[in-house]
C-alpha cells in the first residue's frame, strides 16, 4: 500500500474510532478526553485542548486539556462579532494573517497565551449553525508542518467531537426539562391533594356526627388496596376515591344527614341520592386517576345485588368501589353515631363473617383483616388503623385469633391448605 493510501486508511480508523468514542454515552468528560487523545495520535500532535462556548457567556472553558501542564486553564474569550467570525472560518492557523479585523482582535488578545503553550491551529467546532467550542493543538511532533490533507483528517475529527458535545448538551437539556416537568406534576398532584382533602372536610362538616369520617375511609381504602398488592398510583387514586366517596351529600338537606334518630323511608329515598350525585359532581373533573366518579356511584352497591344507585352485583362492581364500601362500612362500624355508640370489634368481626359474600367482597375483607393482623403483630410498616380506631379499642391477645379464625374461614387456599394437610 502506497503512504498515501496508508495514511487514508490510519485516518479513516481514527475516525471510526472517534465515531465509537462519541456514541458510547458514558461519562462526558472522559469522552471529550479520548476524543482529544484520538485526534492528536492520529497525526501525532503534542499537545491540545477542547473548550467549549455555551451560548451567552464570553467564556471558553476547557473540557479537556493535552500536554498543555495540568494546571492550564483557558483564560480565553469571544464576544459576540468574533463568534461570528469563526462560524465561517472552519480553522484558523496563528502563522496566518486572515485579514479578518474580528479574528485579528481574538488573536492579538490571546497572542500571548497561545504562543506561550505553542499552540498553532485554533478550530471552531460549529454544530447546527452555532459555535459549540474551540479545539486548540499544537504542532506535530515530527516540527513537519500540516498538509492540506492532515487539515481535513482534523476538521472531520472536530466536527465529530462537535456533534459529541452538542448532542450532550441536548441530552442536558432534556434531561433539565424533564426534571422540571416532574417538579411541575409533583406540585399539581399536591395541590389536587390538598383540594381533595378540603373538599373531603367541607363534606365531613355537613355531617356533624361523622367528622373525620371522609379522611378515614380515603385512609382504610389505601391501606386495603396496598395490602392487594395495587401499584402505588391506584393506591394514592383510590385514597382520593375514599375521600370523596359522599360528596353527593353536599346535595342532601343538612337536616336529613344530622338527624338525631332513625330516619323515615322518604328522608332515606332523599339521603340514597347522594352516590349518583357524587358521580354527577365528580365526572366533569378531569382527575389524574381513573374511575374515581365510579367509586363514588357504586359505594352502596351490594355483592348480592340489594345496593343501591344501580343493583349492581358481584364483579360489575368495580374493585375500587368494593373496597371503599368496606372501608366506608368498618369507619361506620367503628365510630360512634348520634343514634348508637360503635361496635365492640367481636362484633364488627361477626358482621363481616355474616356479611362477606352478600354486602362485602371476600377478597376485600380478606386484605382488611391481614392488614389489621400486620399492625396488630407488629409487621405492618405503621400502625395507621390502630391509631385511626383509638388507643384501646384493639387488642392484640383478644383479638388476633378472632382474626385468624376469620381469615381461615374466608380464605380458600387456607382452606385448600388445612384439607390437604388433613388428609
Ligand atoms: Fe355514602
Amino acid at each position: 500500500m502506497d503512504p498515501t493510501s496508508q495514511k487514508l486508511v490510519h485516518s479513516f480508523g481514527a475516525l471510526a474510532d472517534l465515531g465509537q468514542e462519541i456514541a458510547n454515552t458514558r461519562e462526558f468528560n472522559e469522552m471529550v478526553r479520548t476524543s482529544l487523545h484520538l485526534l492528536l495520535g492520529t497525526l501525532a500532535i503534542r499537545r491540545g485542548a477542547v473548550a467549549h462556548c455555551l451560548p451567552g457567556e464570553e467564556q471558553v472553558a476547557c473540557l479537556a486539556v493535552w500536554g498543555l501542564g495540568e494546571e492550564f486553564e483557558s483564560r480565553l474569550t469571544i464576544n459576540a462579532t468574533e463568534r461570528q467570525a469563526f462560524l465561517t472560518s472552519g480553522l484558523s492557523d496563528l502563522s496566518k494573517d486572515t485579514g479578518n479585523p474580528h479574528f485579528t482582535e481574538f488573536f492579538s488578545r490571546h497572542r500571548e497565551e497561545l504562543t506561550s503553550q505553542e499552540i498553532e491551529l485554533v478550530i471552531p467546532m460549529v454544530v447546527r449553525g452555532e459555535l459549540t467550542g474551540l479545539v486548540l493543538l499544537g504542532g506535530k511532533a515530527s516540527g513537519e508542518p500540516f498538509t492540506e490533507d492532515d487539515l481535513e483528517v482534523i476538521r472531520a475529527m472536530v466536527r465529530h467531537i462537535g456533534v459529541g458535545i452538542h448532542t450532550h448538551r441536548l441530552f442536558d437539556q432534556v434531561e433539565q426539562r424533564a426534571e422540571e416537568n416532574r417538579r411541575l406534576y409533583d406540585d399539581l398532584r399536591a395541590i389536587y391533594r390538598d383540594t381533595v382533602r378540603a373538599f373531603a372536610a367541607a363534606i365531613d362538616i355537613k355531617d356533624k356526627y361523622t367528622q373525620g369520617h371522609s379522611e378515614r375511609v380515603g385512609k382504610y381504602s389505601e391501606i386495603i388496596a396496598r395490602e392487594m398488592g395495587w401499584p402505588d398510583e391506584e393506591v394514592e387514586g383510590i385514597a382520593i376515591a375514599g375521600y370523596l366517596h359522599d360528596i353527593g351529600k353536599l346535595v342532601v338537606e343538612r337536616d336529613i344527614i344530622n338527624a338525631p334518630y332513625k330516619i323515615d323511608a322518604k328522608q332515606s329515598s332523599e339521603l340514597n341520592r347522594h352516590p349518583a350525585a357524587g358521580f354527577e359532581i365528580l365526572s366533569p373533573i378531569h382527575h389524574p386517576y381513573a374511575d374515581i366518579p365510579l367509586m363514588a356511584r357504586y359505594h352502596h352497591e351490594r355483592i348480592d345485588g340489594r345496593g343501591y344507585p344501580d343493583g349492581l352485583s358481584g364483579e360489575e362492581i368495580p374493585l375500587g368501589a368494593r373496597i371503599v364500601s368496606l372501608a366506608d362500612s368498618f369507619d361506620a362500624m367503628t365510630t360512634d353515631r348520634p343514634y348508637k355508640t360503635r361496635r365492640i370489634f367481636c362484633v364488627v368481626i361477626e358482621d363481616f363473617r355474616r356479611n362477606t359474600g352478600k354486602q362485602f367482597d371476600c377478597q376485600v375483607v380478606l386484605a382488611l383483616c391481614r392488614a389489621l393482623l400486620k399492625e396488630m403483630n407488629g409487621t405492618g410498616t405503621d400502625r395507621r388503623m390502630t391509631k385511626m380506631l383509638g388507643k384501646n379499642y384493639l387488642e392484640a391477645e383478644r383479638d388476633t385469633p378472632l382474626i385468624n379464625q376469620l381469615i381461615s374461614e374466608l380464605d380458600p387456599n387456607q382452606q385448600a391448605a388445612a384439607a390437604t394437610s388433613s388428609v
